[in-house]
């Protein structure tokens, strides 16, 4: 974590050792001013991931947030059903099987996954649903110097493959999927290892969700360096965990960080609202 002055618009408390800071004293339903705005980015360089509760945002104030980080942009699974809607929900219904467990980045099946993401709470179950981040600067720093400089070669493969169809196949119309294959394509490749756009700092780019091989191996080496790789962010020593109420946001840096829901709450209903940030080609 790097060591900053103390912003003057807010009060900050870490959440844990490795990521995450409650923010005190602002309310996001008033107009943000420019050192505002700059506090908080510096804010979330330094924690990776923001809390801030009791915001009751509306659609105005939450997408007024995410323009501190960048320029909010549409899904591309929305955009390729023709919905220009830059915020989405996330809703788990009592009926519902919660599936948003799984540690990933957002979006990474696309060239340009989102630089940050802005998640606030409107329904909260009454036990679960909490969502974790991991801190995956410390996960490549806590690899050996040997095992760093060789994945520092390699490339991983995040696929748009069966997974993810099954995945759009739950969620959406029958007829969505095709469009949204066509409009997604096969996936992309990106570093295992990835430089910080804003630090220079390096972070390892490797999960499950969405990454499917390691370029240039053979299978079986993939397999077990993959899982080995994505492995390392169920270490709860670079992790941090919020349990929301109705009205709370947090904001994370995505190159940074992996998150997964805690999908505890079956039979409970859990509704968010989520926009993510446009970012820059993984390097
Ligand atoms: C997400 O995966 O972007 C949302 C996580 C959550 O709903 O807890």
């Amino acid at each position: 974590m790097n060591e900053t002055a103390a912003p003057s618009s807010f009060r900050l408390s870490p959440v844990t050792r490795a990521l995450g800071a409650e923010v005190h004293d602002l309310d996001l339903n008033a107009p943000l001013t420019p050192e505002t705005r700059a506090e908080l980015r510096t804010a979330l360089r330094d924690h990776l991931v923001l809390f801030f509760r009791g915001q009751h945002l509306d659609d105005e104030a939450h997408l007024a947030l995410a323009r501190c980080f960048g320029e909010p942009e549409v899904h591309p699974i929305r955009g390729a059903l023709g919905d220009p809607s830059v915020l989405q929900d996330i809703v788990d219904t009592p009926d519902s099987v919660p599936d948003r467990d799984g540690w990933h980045t957002d979006v990474t099946y696309m060239e340009r996954p989102p630089a940050a993401a802005v998640l606030r709470c409107e329904k909260a179950p009454e036990s679960g649903g909490d969502t974790l981040w991991a801190n995956m600067h410390l996960a490549y720093e806590r690899l050996s110097p040997g095992m760093q400089r060789y994945i520092g070669e390699l490339s991983g493969f995040h696929a748009t493959d069966a997974r993810f169809v099954d995945y759009i196949r739950r969620h959406l119309p029958a007829d969505a999927c095709e469009k949204v294959m066509e409009a997604v394509g096969s996936g992309s490749s990106h570093p295992l290892v990835r430089t910080h756009p804003v630090t220079g700092r390096k972070a390892l780019f490797v999960d499950r969700s969405f990454m499917v091989r390691i370029e240039g191996l053979p299978r079986q080496e993939s397999d077990y360096l993959h899982r080995f790789l994505a492995d390392r962010a169920d270490d709860v020593s670079i992790q941090c965990r919020f349990r929301w109420n109705p009205g709370d946001v947090a904001v994370w840096d995505e190159p940074a960080t992996q998150h997964s829901g805690a999908a505890d709450h079956r039979g409970s209903e859990r509704v968010m609202r989520r926009c993510t940030v446009a970012g820059e080609r993984p390097r």
